[in-house]
């Protein structure tokens, strides 16, 4: 959240990216470009590609055709460089997928010390941090199944942060929640929100959406249909997809 992001630098950039299952066009002519601070999230029917979207943007699917650019460098094929920018690239996914073999402490201080060569001690005190501002340093020690849903995903986010991320990105990371953890997991992603971090958000969490996000996209059969700030977007949506998409979710 900032107060002008038009002016800021843009950290990832989708221009013309076309994304195909065999023969499903799953990404149509995406255009996205989302700057530094700005959090946007991303809305829309099942199978409408949100999911494929997140993916793309740090490779764990390619595309067939347009560029994907990450503070400014387009994303490698492969190789070092990918693995450079990719590690810069937070991802927090709907399901809690910790090391379910490493305490929670190892959990967020492997990648610091695997890929930015942190010392163990540095990625610790540094981990001790990162797991007191989500709010779970009191289970350091413990292992990811002595913990709730709701704090596994807590200590995700702590694990991407470790890594120092120009974005994070997020894709329904509460919907596999028990409905009372889900507010201890978006008061941690407002609170992010708050200290700047750019963010994508795929998530219905229309609460989130309207405390925290600069603009709501909402896709559909692989395109954006529309792109608005959450309060124009939720009371005055343009297109009839995301009209219907409304009135099914606010009827829940
Ligand atoms: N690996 C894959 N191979 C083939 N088709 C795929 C693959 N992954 C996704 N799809 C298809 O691509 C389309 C977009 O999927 P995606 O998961 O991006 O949608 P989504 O908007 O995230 O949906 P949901 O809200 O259900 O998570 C769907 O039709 C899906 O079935
Ligand atoms: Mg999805």
């Amino acid at each position: 959240m900032t107060d002008s992001p038009a002016a800021a630098q843009p950290v990832v950039e989708m221009e013309h990216v076309d994304k195909f299952f065999g023969d499903l066009h799953v990404l149509n002519d995406i255009n996205l470009t989302v700057r530094a601070g700005e959090v946007v999230v991303v809305i829309g029917p099942s199978g409408s590609g949100k999911s494929t979207l997140c993916r793309t943007i740090n490779r764990l699917e390619g595309i067939n055709s347009g560029t994907i650019k990450v503070a400014g460098e387009v994303l490698p094929e492969e190789g070092r460089e990918l693995a450079r920018l990719r590690s810069r690239v937070g991802m927090v996914f709907q399901s809690f997928n910790l090391f379910a073999h490493k305490t929670v402490l190892e959990n967020v201080t492997l990648g610091p010390v695997k890929v930015k060569k942190s010392g163990t001690e540095d990625a610790k005190k540094r981990g001790m941090e990162l797991l007191e501002r989500v709010g779970v340093a009191n289970q350091a020690a413990k292992y990811p199944a002595q913990l709730s849903g709701g704090q596994q995903q807590r200590v995700a986010i702590a694990r991407a942060l470790a890594m120092d991320p120009m974005v994070m990105l997020f894709d329904e990371p509460t919907s596999a929640l028990d409905p009372e953890m889900v507010n201890e997991v978006l008061d941690v992603m407002v609170g992010l929100a708050q200290r700047g971090m750019t963010m994508i958000v795929v998530t219905h969490e229309m609460g989130f959406a309207r405390k925290a996000a600069d603009r709501v996209v909402f896709m559909s059969d692989g395109q954006i249909v529309e792109e608005a700030d959450p309060e124009s977007f939720f009371t005055r949506p343009q297109s009839t997809r995301a009209r219907d998409f409304l009135s099914k979710i606010l009827t829940h």
